[in-house]
């Protein structure tokens, strides 16, 4: 079925943005000034971009301390009103957004430590060692960690010598479980969460210190223990196989089993407020039946997947509900203390602080729809790159206009510059027909802000490198109130070079007559046909 957009509509740009999008963080952090030109707190976007261009990241650190500070008093409001006992800790999930200026913002804001993977331990490490980590931080480890002897078969084998100029690998990045306890002997409190019976045995044989650890259940959007046979979680271990680790690990003088981590699903599967907390509830029944087996279990880990605290949810309430559910189960499993309850929020913490400016560099109108022309604006950048989980979830990023909001919106679609029929704004996996922007005469430029892309994208789509279509990557700029820190955008002689464009590799490739000659590479010149 054709869908006729409403040209008769006649709304001014700034009212359909607030139409569009009732999402009070949104407007907490934009307004329209009253020449229609948008304004993120009191900086209008418009003189980001005169000063630095566009497209331009903006990730706004003062942003992120925000949200974990409003988290910590929710849950500290959450615990009066419920009478619950114990304490709650928030990590930040940096698999979100491992960005400096995200992930230590956090961290200041009293957020806790969670890692996925080797390079999230090294940055921990860089901070720990200049001074920037608060007291008392510990980080959790989740994610698989390999035995390094499951690498094994990445060393060259004894006897082979593969001399291809290649830099040796980085061990330190490749082997998660190491880097762990690395980071243990330099002095973190790291706590890994165990996620396999191999990881439950190397850690029990390699562990030189003593280390608390926790233990992951395959766990899911499910209400009964049942249910955890078909969540297919991936990571973590059956309930049995944890009652048998936590058993064996009882009597281990050095690794001490404290957390039991059961997350019920991830902000992207949307789980209702009914959902969760029966989910926490069967993972606190779980729990008390656990630590039958192993006293010291003192927390109980939730895991992230919080809608953002902009969104219209109650948030208060979903945590009230939730420690009611578990002080239930207490009393239910006869237990006589409750446990410390552990959050990793990374969408919550991440998503709102960063937003794209992209320039509409021409609008074009393409065919008819019910007599009304059909217009795409085409935007300098990518919204595969950009906005990734519109196309794998129907994620409704908010793409508002940044200049012209006085004047009339029209129906309209964005496409990215790198004319895939999927980089088109909204996609068809998102339930949005069109977006409402306003058209720019000959001599005037539109600017659209795409918000709330700090939680996965960049992550999902990678930094750095050669992007689909070789798209240019936005440079960004870190703001913490009135100070800021300007990363350029990455540059096409490098991208060039990760797409073997060096005379190594074409003098392999060429047939030998025109192989390239050794003298020194001239430096490249746009416009230039020999860049080698
Ligand atoms: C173990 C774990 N913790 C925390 C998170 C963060 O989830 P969210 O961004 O939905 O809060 C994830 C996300 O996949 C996760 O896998």
């Amino acid at each position: 079925m054709v869908c006729i957009p409403p040209h008769r509509d006649v709304v001014r740009a700034e009212v359909a943005a607030r139409e569009d999008y009732p999402l009070p963080g949104l407007w907490q952090q934009f307004n329209y000034d009253a020449k229609g030109d948008l304004l993120y707190g009191d900086k209008r976007i418009l003189d980001w971009v005169e000063r630095y261009d566009a497209p331009l990241s903006v990730i706004d650190a003062a942003w992120v301390r925000r949200r974990v500070t409003e988290l910590r008093a929710l849950l500290d409001t959450a615990r009066r009103h419920t009478r619950y006992p114990a304490p709650t800790d928030i990590y930040y999930a940096a698999k979100a957004r491992m960005h400096a200026g995200v992930v230590l913002p956090a961290y200041q804001a009293g957020a806790l430590g969670e890692t996925s993977s080797a390079q999230d331990l090294m940055h921990l490490e860089l901070l720990f060692k200049a001074g920037l980590l608060p007291r008392a931080f510990t980080v959790i480890s989740n994610g698989f960690k390999l035995p390094p002897e499951r690498l094994d078969d990445r060393k060259s084998k004894k006897g082979v010598t593969i001399d291809d100029g290649a830099p040796p690998l980085d061990r330190y990045i490749e082997d998660y479980a190491s880097a762990i306890l690395r980071v243990h002997a330099v002095g973190l409190n790291v706590v890994p969460i165990l996620d396999s019976l191999d990881e439950v045995d190397w850690f029990s044989r390699r562990v030189a210190a003593p280390m608390q650890c926790g233990v992951r259940l395959a766990f899911g959007l499910t209400a009964d223990r049942f249910g955890l046979d078909s969540v297919n979680a991936g990571f973590g271990l059956t309930v049995a196989q944890a009652r048998k680790t936590l058993r064996r690990l009882s009597g281990h003088p050095l690794l001490h089993p404290r957390m039991i981590h059961a997350m019920v699903g991830a902000a992207e599967a949307s789980p209702s407020l009914p959902e969760i907390v029966d989910g926490v509830r069967l993972s606190a029944s779980l729990f008390f039946e656990l630590k039958r087996d192993c006293p010291g279990l003192d927390t109980l880990n939730v895991g992230g997947g919080l809608p953002l605290l902009g969104d219209a949810y109650d948030h208060l309430g979903a945590f009230q509900a939730m420690m009611t559910a578990i002080q239930e189960e207490a009393a239910r499993a006869g237990a006589t203390s409750l446990p410390r309850i552990a959050f990793e929020p990374g969408s919550l913490i991440a998503a709102e602080a960063n937003f794209n400016i992209m320039p509409v560099l021409a609008v074009k109108a393409q065919g008819l729809v019910g007599g009304a022309p059909i217009l795409f604006g085409i935007v300098d950048g990518s919204f595969i790159e950009s906005s990734i989980d519109g196309l794998l979830l129907g994620h409704d990023f908010p793409v508002i206009p940044a200049n012209l909001a006085n004047r009339r919106a029209y129906p309209m679609w964005l496409r990215g510059v790198t004319c895939d029929s999927m980089d088109v704004w909204p996609p068809s996996t998102v339930s949005r027909d069109w977006l409402r922007l306003p058209v720019p005469r000959p001599n005037e430029k539109l600017y659209v802000v795409v918000a709330q892309i700090g939680a996965y994208q960049e992550s999902l789509t990678g930094k750095g490198g050669v992007n689909h279509c070789a798209v240019k990557e936005p440079a960004e700029i870190v703001i913490d109130g009135d100070r800021h820190v300007l990363i350029p955008s990455p540059n096409t002689r490098d991208q060039s070079r990760l797409m073997g464009y060096t005379r190594k590799m074409l003098n392999l490739l060429a047939p030998q007559s025109k192989a390239a000659k050794p003298e020194p590479a001239v430096a490249y010149q746009a416009g230039s046909k020999d860049m080698w």
